[in-house]
């Protein structure tokens, strides 16, 4: 039989599988972390006595107020580290670099979208550090306090991070490309004292307002907790003023002193609150804490970027993201690491504005998202080869599974066959990176993460808690805590309980962390990610929760009941589906389709914009009345039903959803 240009293709992919890229000699030779052997001593060590293994980092990399008193304090499911030490880790990020040469060093190199472009050094971002904290305080917020952050890519979204930690106030930092209404309800849930935002910010080719959003979701005194708005003025658009709760950073910054001393913060104290997508209900508040975070950034950072004096850092991220907390901020800082920070976005007017920053700035080491590596490698090779790449080192990705063409691509064109690929996995939840390659250490395969950092003691298991047998699909568990493990949901540990710890059972009184993924485990020991086992999809690397869209649709007048699944997009990975059941007095169009996705962007953003609606007259339920969602996937993809359908409750729905358009 002949077979089809795809099918031809999946062989292909499936034989690339089996590839394996050694680290080039050189490369290992001046690791920090060298070889197999290296890594596999530092595994064992590390799995032996966890604790241990982490103090005595602790005590190495980070500089401590006080030293702690117990290394674990481990009460299933919750962890401390460190407990009675006392650290901040602004401190850690800026102030102990000023009395070494790393002082004039770039810390922080940022370019705007338009072409303009700034550079501070450890010296100089410490002094704006300070003078932000010193206007925070001004404004009352307190250690303990909680301050919400709404800010494009510009260097000032780091500084207002650094700015809460050194005062110990905790920070949430809400995506700018999320809708007021989101803002809202993070900056209520979080109940924050000040907001730090921006004008607008330049994004495709276009001034994105900020500002007003802030004003809408703290309209009509929406968010009572909120006394000010800290701008910083970015775009020039002009911006409505509140008098007596907006202060423009440009107004107060001058008189600001560019001293302010780091407050010793316990270990255990709450550094930031970063909201992520659940299955149901809002979105949950991960909670993070300072000490255990600081040191597993700084470790991850440091072993897995291979980091060296005079390498030119650049992760993609937005700071909106765990990414651009642990990776763009808090990670690279803390080693004393030069960290690009670029405003812009993949865009068909400039198809070679990464390569240009990489070129502008003899970057080493390159972090990004496969849905960027999908967008360029469609944009054509002559890009990025009329670039000079010769800088890079390592390459590295993260935020959904990369697939094997992709990572190919990467590797030749971007890497010019000389680059270790990073494929890390990890997650908000986890801090850091979990499952990756070490650079000088570990034998690459495409599409693999490969394997667990040392510490982590990750294990692919069926749904009892028993490890599944090699190449066996299971679920994804890390069986030890480790440093920067959150903590809790903010202000609701059952909800903390329920989603990452009963799912699988604690096996011989063993608790078990789930992450939400399954993956299995080849003969090697390589693991390889499948995807989210819940119904959150991962649109263009970004976790979306199935709940919050269908509550966004069902919020529309028109819109009696909804339905949202995944469907397979070659760029983003996932795309948005929507099922939608009108209300008895509407009636189906491509308008209210567009009304309807439209909707969907005011209420939460446009990255939940559904690629496709369907009209629908009725969903496939069980007798209990929960939506099968396996059925809606496999109808939004054109696949054939796969599964019982015996539980269901009207068998005709499916018939009839078959045929609607
Ligand atoms: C997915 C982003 C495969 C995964 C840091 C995880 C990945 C979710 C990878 C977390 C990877 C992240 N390979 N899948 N290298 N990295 N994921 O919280 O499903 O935004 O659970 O954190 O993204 O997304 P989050």
């Amino acid at each position: 039989m002949a077979q089809s240009p795809n099918s031809q293709s999946a062989i292909e992919s499936i034989l690339q599988e089996q590839r394996l890229f050694e680290p080039p000699a050189e490369f290992a030779a001046a690791a920090t972390v060298s070889g197999a052997d290296q890594y596999q001593a530092l595994y064992d060590k590390a799995a032996a006595d966890p604790a241990a293994f982490w103090a005595e980092l602790a005590e190495q990399e980070l500089h401590w107020f006080k030293k702690w008193d117990t290394v674990l304090d481990w009460q299933p499911p919750f962890a401390k580290w460190f407990v009675g030490g006392k650290i901040n880790i602004s401190y850690n990020c800026l102030d102990r670099h000023l009395d070494t040469p790393r002082r004039d060093k770039p810390a922080l190199v940022w370019e705007g979208e338009p072409g303009d472009s700034r550079t501070l050094t450890y010296a100089e971002l410490h002094a704006e550090v300070c003078q932000m904290a010193n206007v925070l305080k001004d404004m009352g917020v307190a250690k303990g306090d909680r301050v919400g952050i709404y800010m494009p890519m510009v260097p000032e979204a780091a500084v207002a991070m650094l700015a809460c930690a050194r005062i110990g106030a905790a920070h949430t930092v809400v995506f700018g490309g999320f809708s007021s209404e989101a803002l809202r309800d993070r900056l209520n849930d979080a109940e924050a004292k000040v907001v730090i935002t921006a004008d607008g910010g330049f994004r495709k080719d276009k001034a994105m307002p900020l500002k007003p959003a802030v004003d809408a979701a703290l309209e009509g005194n929406a968010v009572p907790s909120v006394t000010n708005v800290l701008v910083v003025q970015r775009t020039k658009q002009d911006v409505a003023w509140t008098e007596g709760r907006d202060v423009w950073w440009h107004d107060v910054k001058p008189g600001a002193s560019t001293d302010c001393a780091a407050e010793p913060m316990d270990s255990e104290d709450l550094l930031f609150i970063l909201y992520t997508s659940g299955t149901t209900g809002k979105p949950k508040g991960v909670v993070h804490t300072t000490g255990g975070y600081n040191l597993y950034t700084h470790t991850t950072f440091k072993w897995t970027f291979d980091i060296k004096e005079d390498d030119v850092y650049w992760c993609t991220a937005d700071v909106g993201w765990i990414t651009g907390h642990s990776y763009i901020v808090y990670g690279p800082l803390s080693n004393g690491a030069t960290s690009v920070m670029y405003e812009g976005a993949p865009r068909k007017s400039n198809p070679g504005c990464f390569w240009d920053v990489v070129e502008k700035y003899k970057v080493t080491i390159f972090y990004t998202a496969p849905t960027a590596i999908r967008a360029f490698l469609k944009m054509g090779d002559q890009h990025p080869n009329a670039r000079d790449l010769t800088s890079l080192r390592i390459l590295g990705t993260v935020g959904e599974p990369i697939n094997p063409e992709a990572w190919m691509w990467y590797h030749k064109v971007i890497g010019g066959e000389n680059c270790p690929i990073i494929d890390t996995w990890w997650q908000t939840e986890t801090g850091g990176f979990m499952i990756t390659p070490l650079p000088g250490a570990i034998a690459t395969k495409p599409g693999s993460a490969t394997k667990p950092f040392p510490g982590i003691l990750a294990d692919i298991v069926d749904a009892e808690g028993n490890p599944v047998g090699a190449n066996e699909g299971g679920y994804l568990v890390v069986k030890h805590p480790w440093p920067s493990m959150m903590r809790t949901v903010y202000g609701d540990d059952a909800r903390f309980r329920r989603t990452y710890w009963e799912h699988i059972p604690p096996k011989d009184g063993n608790y078990m962390y789930f992450a939400g993924d399954g993956a299995r485990k080849d003969e090697d020991g390589y693991f390889w990610i499948m995807g989210r086992t819940d119904d959150v999809l991962n649109v263009s690397g970004h976790r979306l929760g199935t709940m919050e869209i269908e509550s966004a649709l069902q919020s529309h007048p028109a819109v009696a009941e909804a339905a949202v699944v995944g469907r397979k997009d070659d760029l983003k990975g996932e795309d948005v589906f929507a099922f939608v059941i009108l209300e008895g007095t509407h009636s189906p169009s491509d308008d209210l389709k567009a009304e309807l996705k439209q909707h969907v962007v005011k209420e939460i953003g446009a990255i939940a914009r559904p690629g496709e609606i369907r009209f629908a007259e009725g969903l496939p339920k069980t007798r209990s009345g929960k939506i099968i969602r396996r059925f809606l996937r496999n109808l939004a993809s054109g696949e054939e039903l796969v599964g019982d359908a015996t539980t269901m409750e009207d068998q005709s729905v499916l018939e009839k959803l078959r045929t609607e358009s």
